[in-house]
């Protein structure tokens, strides 16, 4: 079953003609995901969503190695004690976004080091949101309340995606899934508002 597209829908890129694009492309929600991915798991992830919600993607990146053993206790250190790190500057802004979506692997059982450097910069531009988790095979429940810590108000969907379902691809059943509980939290949103 294909996910209802529209918090969304596609967007028109203005290279095929600017007026049209603009035409079609104005009054339709802006989605960004910021994701951050260590091993690939989470990139996919993000790309299969960003497709179905015609969102933007914005990699997390960092100016180091994560590679190798030491690095991955290290990392698995960082997160534990919540310390951010240091990230390349992003390259969007998220305050021009309707939604932002997160995307992290969990890391000790908490968010990774990058996405809470990300979080430090950013998290005071984010308005509504919805977060994703991959993880190895725990639980990423401690990962996802941690959000709703750092942001102040709770996401408009959650996602725990395991390396298995995405191994298998039964992570884009999942992800429609989610797209939907996006665009049923909107539409009650926008109805509380009237
Ligand atoms: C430092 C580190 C710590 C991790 N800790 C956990 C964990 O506590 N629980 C878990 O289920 N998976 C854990 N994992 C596995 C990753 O969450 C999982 O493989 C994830 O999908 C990797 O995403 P990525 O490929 O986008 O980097 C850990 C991985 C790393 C590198």
């Amino acid at each position: 079953m294909a996910a209802k597209a529209l918090c969304c829908g596609t967007r028109l890129d203005t290279g095929q003609n600017p007026d049209l694009a603009d035409v079609v492309n104005r009054g339709m929600k802006k989605i960004l995901i910021v994701y951050y991915s260590r091993t690939g798991y989470t990139r996919h992830a993000a790309e299969t969503l960003a497709v179905l919600a015609s969102a933007d993607l914005e990699p997390i990146s960092e100016n180091r190695t994560r590679k190798g053993i030491v690095e991955f206790f290290r990392s698995a250190i960082e997160a534990y004690i919540a310390r951010p790190a240091n990230i390349r500057t992003a390259r969007l802004t998220p305050g021009a976004y309707d939604l932002v979506i997160f995307g992290t692997p969990v890391w000790a059982g908490r968010i990774s080091s990058p996405m809470l450097g990300y979080l430090k910069a950013h998290k005071y531009q984010v308005g509504r949101y919805g977060v994703f988790c991959t993880v190895g095979g725990s639980d990423g429940a401690v990962a996802l309340a941690q959000f709703q810590d750092l942001i102040g108000k709770p996401a408009a969907a959650e996602l725990i995606l395991t390396d298995k379902e995405i191994d298998v691809g039964k992570h884009k059943l999942l992800i429609e899934r989610f797209v939907e509980r996006l665009n049923d939290s909107d539409t009650t949103q926008t109805e509380a508002g009237k």
